[in-house]
């Protein structure tokens, strides 16, 4: 057993809570029975039967669940710094990517990479994820778009997720974009996809969820709906990178398949607002997309006020944004998206884990839940996305373990 102590706040983040409030707890306790949280609550409501455990000084510092990361790319090859340079010229993502650029070129540089070249530079990115207080990650195929590299990028998530303290949710998003070869039969793609791909890596439990990028230049919703009904037939969940650049229909067909969530959302309209409502789809808002792509923001308080929840992800990827920085991407959603540090915290554990299939497991720090909890350099929640650092995280704990220490 381990007690935490000398919490100046707790924050529980409850997942049956209104996304306003994280179930903060100011001088509070915590005990962790084997990989499991036993008790929470008041330190001065400690039981007895607690109180003679190896205590933690947590130094008045803020304790988290373990922060969750929804969307991800996160194995791809080369980098796209040049694109960068262009896009604060004043070309756009669009025209980069027609250009030959975007995308299709990330997928010609990890069509080349090795297994073990992704393998090592996606473990530094998680090293350095894990040292920002974030113990679950979704990561996203979709820069191999032909049956080897997909196949490829999915076992390097496999052996990740056994090798790493970070867990790995994977996602199929063989529909990314259609292949340059394919580009004039685009139905053969959609075949291969919907006939081979899907079925294989489903039944070999490679993917947990299926996503399309639903967007001019990418899929249609038509396109969409044919390849995520095979998915939900193999047993896989849905996700829809949805209304990213234009407003393509994408909320509402996310909705109307009964995806878990809907990503992006920066021109989603509000009968698609009305349609995630409706149907308890999780918005996941990716707003260093928006910063680097000096693009709109998706309408977060919007979409909250309409009953929404909204969880908050990087989207790390080699384009659109090129940061794992989960902290940073909350300062921002409370900066340019009008959230409150507490809905962005819920964004970032409970709903996240919503968006992920994982509720009730992770994301919030109750009885019976598997002790994922890092411990921040802060004395509230709002003082630590206030005063933004390079990093605040000083522990983490994995299932009841120290991962990263508190000093
Ligand atoms: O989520 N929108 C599609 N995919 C990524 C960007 C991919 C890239 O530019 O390499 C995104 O923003
Ligand atoms: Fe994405």
């Amino acid at each position: 057993m381990t007690l935490l102590r000398n919490i100046s706040q707790l924050a529980t983040c409850p997942p049956c809570s209104v996304q306003q409030d994280a179930g903060l707890i100011d001088q509070a306790a915590l005990v962790i029975e084997g990989t499991q949280i036993a008790w929470i609550g008041k330190q001065q409501d400690l039981p007895a039967c607690y109180s003679g455990e190896e205590a933690i000084d947590c130094q008045q510092g803020l304790v988290i669940p373990g922060l969750i990361d929804c969307h991800t790319h996160l194995s791809f090859g080369g980098w796209r710094g040049d694109e960068f340079e262009m896009r604060l010229q004043g070309k756009s993502y669009q025209q980069i990517a027609a250009a030959g650029g975007g995308i299709r070129s990330t997928v010609a540089a990890t069509r080349s990479d090795s297994s073990s070249d992704l393998l090592s530079k996606a473990k530094q990115a998680l090293d350095s994820m894990l040292d920002l207080g974030i113990t679950t990650v979704e990561c996203k195929s979709g820069y191999g778009l032909d049956r080897p590299t997909e196949l490829k990028l999915l076992k390097v998530y496999r052996q990740l997720n056994r090798q790493h303290t970070v867990d790995l949710v994977a996602t199929f998003l063989g529909a990314h974009m259609v292949p340059a070869e394919y580009q004039q039969r685009r139905e053969d793609y959609i075949c291969l996809l919907c006939q081979e791909l899907i079925p294989e890596f489903a039944q070999q439990g490679l993917a947990q969820f299926c996503d399309v990028f639903v967007e001019a230049g990418a899929f249609s919703v038509a396109e969409a709906r044919q390849i995520l009904i095979v998915a939900r037939e193999a047993g896989l969940g849905l996700k829809v990178h949805a209304d990213q650049l234009s407003n393509s229909g994408g909320a509402q067909l996310a909705a109307e398949l009964g995806a878990v969530s809907a990503e992006h959302l920066e021109y989603v309209d509000q009968q698609g607002i009305a349609a995630l409502a409706r149907a308890g789809t999780v918005a996941v808002s990716l707003p260093l997309a928006s910063l680097f792509l000096r693009e709109r923001y998706a309408p977060a308080r919007q979409m909250l006020d309409n009953g929404v929840k909204v969880a908050v992800a990087t989207d790390f990827n080699p384009g659109s944004a090129p940061s794992y920085h989960l902290p940073l991407a909350m300062t921002i959603a409370c900066l340019n998206q009008q959230m409150t540090p507490q809905e962005v915290l819920m964004g970032t554990t409970t709903i996240a884990a919503r968006a992920i299939s994982l509720q009730g497991r992770i994301g919030s720090l109750q009885p019976g839940y598997q002790a994922d909890i890092s411990i921040i350099d802060a004395g509230s929640l709002n003082h630590w996305l206030y005063h933004f650092r390079a990093n605040a995280c000083l522990g983490v704990l994995k299932s009841g373990r120290w991962v990263r220490k508190l000093p």
